[in-house]
């Protein structure tokens, strides 16, 4: 496969959580092979229903969602794992009570082999969370945390991992710990499909970014060029200048 094949096209979505009451009016987004793609937006633009859409949880009412060349519109999440998403909550995406480990193995519950191989090859990727292994979730800290929902998402050798806001409610050196995390994550081959409120900081780790509003997406281009944009951080984010 080559570095533009495309992973996920999502083509003129309408979504939502109650028939009639659109949140994603007819979204489009395109995520390529190897690429880190983020989308931006205010709060209540639909990040996470797009993000949620794609994943199954949130009821499409028109358009199409294709990964590697499947249609997989309104497929139940559960079936769609073995297509090759992986998707970590914003919220909510590690089980506190149970080690790292424990963590990492409910990760794979869908794999019939080669859990200890993939254990060893996540330990291999990020090396806190073998130190931590028998350490219960919950005890770990924010940043700690996001790995091991990371690592639990990469259980299943995704070919598309999707984020919602992993570095929100960090502090700014974690910030830059989870988005080198996230970097890693890709150099590894696993596409990368974020959502993000720290928009300087997904775009700085971006190959290209969407600016989503009002349902819809706003601006699509490189990241650098969006960083660059005083469009981007007036309009939608609500700070003046661009980015940088
Ligand atoms: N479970 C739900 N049921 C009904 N409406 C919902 C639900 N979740 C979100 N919404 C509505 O959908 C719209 C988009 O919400 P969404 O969570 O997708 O925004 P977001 O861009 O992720 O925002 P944030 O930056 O705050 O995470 C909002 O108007 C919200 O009130
Ligand atoms: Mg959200």
């Amino acid at each position: 496969m080559s570095q533009n094949d495309i992973v996920l096209r999502v083509d003129n979505v309408e979504a939502g959580y109650t028939p009639g009451v659109p949140i994603l009016r007819g979204a489009n987004i395109e995520v390529r092979s190897g690429e880190i793609v983020t989308v931006l937006g205010p709060n209540g633009a639909g990040k996470s229903t797009l993000i949620k859409a794609i994943a199954g949880l949130v009821p499409i009412f028109g358009g199409k969602v294709s990964l590697l060349d499947k249609d997989i519109t309104g497929r139940p999440p559960h079936t769609l794992v073995r297509e090759g998403l992986a998707y970590v909550p914003q919220v909510n995406n590690v089980f506190h009570r149970l080690t790292v480990e424990e963590n990492l193995e409910m990760g794979a519950f869908t794999r019939k082999s080669g859990i200890a191989r993939r254990l060893e090859e996540t330990y291999a990727l990020f090396p806190d969370l073998a130190r931590l292994r028998k350490h219960p979730a919950g005890k770990l800290s924010g940043g700690q945390r996001q790995m091991v929902a990371f690592g639990r998402a990469l259980m299943v050798e995704p070919r598309l991992l999707m984020l919602d806001e992993p570095s929100a409610g960090l502090s700014p050196k974690l910030v830059g710990m989870v988005f080198d995390n996230v970097k890693q994550v890709r150099d590894t081959g696993v596409t990368i499909l974020m959502v993000e409120q720290n928009a300087k900081a997904g775009l700085l780790i971006s190959d290209r970014g969407y600016v989503l509003a009002e349902g819809k997406e706003q601006l699509e281009d490189r990241a650098d060029a969006l960083l660059k944009n005083p469009e981007v951080g007036e309009l939608y984010l609500g700070s003046k200048g661009g980015l940088l």
